[in-house]
């Protein structure tokens, strides 16, 4: 599919899906939320598909944030309908089925933020910031920052941040918990890729069960323990599941077909 906002390229089964507003530091407008929900349905149905990548264009900003030149007239009902759409963007990459991971190579403001943190993991390079600046603007955080950002890091921490309007740098973001690794620019993408090629020689089944055990947990209302034995058991009918113990008593590597 061609896109306004975004690139993609798909490199040996990682599609990796660039933010591609330099100009405006890629800050996430209309159109380009739903192309991002666009690319996310095609990152589930494609089979070619089996990880993807999120990043930003240039080497400034991951993106930084909502387009704030539309918030102007917003009211009630128009500004909790943009939460609204922009968190069921977000919900999206939350709970693919299939690994998505944040190259964070910039600002990641706001929804950038936000969205870098829907992603299942994120690495950041050396230049990166990180910020919910939106009480700058007279805003909370509205695609699931109040939500997200105390999962991540922690109430305190979270609050901080959130009220002071702070950015801060991929080092205390490692720190934090934010990011998992941090690397110069130019390594981003490659280290990024070496991790999602480890991944994708597991199980795409049961790294899909990974994904869906650890998203229940935030539910409200779920007993994870639960659906985790019910979902260890779901992998126990898999093709995938005969493929890996055959292959570790035969001493062999596994062939995984998420089957
Ligand atoms: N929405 C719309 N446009 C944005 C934007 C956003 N969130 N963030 C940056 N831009 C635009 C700027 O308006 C500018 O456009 P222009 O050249 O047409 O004037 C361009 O991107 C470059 O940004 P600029 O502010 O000139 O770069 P800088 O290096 O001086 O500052 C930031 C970088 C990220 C600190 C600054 O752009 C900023 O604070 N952006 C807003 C962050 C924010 O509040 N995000 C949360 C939104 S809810």
């Amino acid at each position: 599919m061609a896109y306004q906002n975004l690139l993609t390229e798909n490199r040996e089964g990682i599609l990796i899906i660039t933010i591609n507003r330099p100009d405006k530091l890629n800050a996430l407008n209309g159109q380009t939320l739903s192309e991002i929900q666009d690319v996310m349905h095609d990152v589930v149905k494609d089979d070619s598909v089996k990880a993807a990548i999120i990043t930003g264009s240039g080497n400034k900003a991951f993106v930084a944030g909502a387009d704030i030149s539309g918030f102007q007239g917003m009211d009630k009902t128009s500004g909790s309908n943009l939460a609204k759409v922009g968190q069921n963007v977000l919900f999206q990459i939350e709970n693919c089925p299939k690994p998505i991971v944040a190259a964070v190579n910039g600002f990641a403001l706001g929804g950038g933020c936000e969205m870098a943190m829907a992603c299942h993991f994120r690495l950041a390079s050396e230049n990166a910031k990180f910020g919910q600046p939106e009480v700058n603007l007279g805003l909370i955080p509205g695609y699931g920052g109040t939500q997200r950002l105390i999962q991540l890091i922690g109430k305190g921490k979270a609050m901080e941040l959130m009220m002071t309007a702070d950015m801060i740098g991929a080092q205390e973001a490692l720190q934090l918990g934010m990011v998992n690794y941090v690397t110069t620019s130019d390594d981003l993408l490659p280290k990024t890729i070496e991790l999602l090629k480890k991944i994708m020689s597991k199980s795409p089944f049961a790294i899909s069960r990974v994904i869906d055990c650890v998203n229940k947990y935030f539910e409200p209302g779920n007993d994870g323990f639960r659906f985790e034995y019910d979902q260890f058991g779901a992998c126990c009918e898999t093709e995938d599941f005969k493929e890996g113990t055959s292959a570790f008593l035969e001493k062999r590597k596994a062939n995984f077909t998420g089957k």
